[in-house]
């Protein structure tokens, strides 16, 4: 399952996190350094030190926005949020077909995500771009909104023609690593959040709750 996420950021904490990250002092290295072995020849990005206090200090923001949202709680069941990193790509850059690793220095990578730092009228090109047995689903932005996906998904970034793309990147270990069971859970939450709204913690909503937590004990790690 892929969901947006809107508003992670407000208009006005974008804007400031613009202003450092595009600031000349602000420590730009080539993305393939960090890239896996595989996916060295297709990576054509920067990415900010990740080392440099002002990675430090931004990406530990964009990562509690981001792991406060609710939507992220009830559909990522995240253990923790890991690997955050500012790319930016400008025309000719982007990055070719791949997948994710599975396991890097934070954690496992169950969940991927992708936050647009940019407003999409600022660049061309530049279409984060998920495979699906149906075709390519290609997905561009407002600025402060987010998609997440299933870190299983091979996927690319289509070349930037013009302009900037600026973007966090991250991923999550989830608590459920299978993203059906995820799905199930997620539906299973939803469904007695809205009866719990309509009626109260009655007894459909007891037994829709049982359901929840006794799949959650026998997936969850
Ligand atoms: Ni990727």
């Amino acid at each position: 399952m892929r969901f947006q996420l809107e508003g992670v950021l407000q208009s006005q904490t974008l804007e400031e996190l613009r202003d450092e990250l595009l600031a000349p002092q602000a420590d730009w290295r080539p993305g393939h350094e960090s890239a896996g072995w595989h996916a060295r020849g297709v990576k054509h990005n920067r990415q900010l030190d990740r080392a440099s206090p002002l990675h430090q200090r931004l990406a530990a923001l964009v990562s509690e926005s981001l792991e406060a949202h609710p939507l992220v709680q009830s559909a990522a069941l995240p253990v923790r949020l890991h690997g955050l990193l500012f790319s930016r790509c400008g025309p000719g850059e982007g990055y070719g077909r791949h997948v994710d690793n599975a396991f890097m220095a934070g954690g496992r990578a169950d969940v991927s995500f992708t936050l647009f730092l940019q407003d999409p009228a600022a660049y061309s090109g530049g279409s984060l771009m998920l495979e699906s047995p149906a075709g390519e689903e290609e997905v561009r932005l407002a600025a402060g909104s987010a998609i997440v996906y299933p870190s299983t998904l091979l996927h690319r970034v289509a070349p930037v023609t013009s302009g900037e793309r600026l973007v966090a990147v991250g991923w999550i270990q989830s608590r459920v690593r299978d993203a059906e069971r995820r799905e199930i859970l997620f539906d299973l939450d939803t469904a007695r959040r809205q009866i719990f709204q309509r009626e109260g913690k009655s007894e459909v909503f007891d037994l829709i709750s049982r359901s929840y937590s006794n799949l959650l004990r026998r997936w969850g790690e």
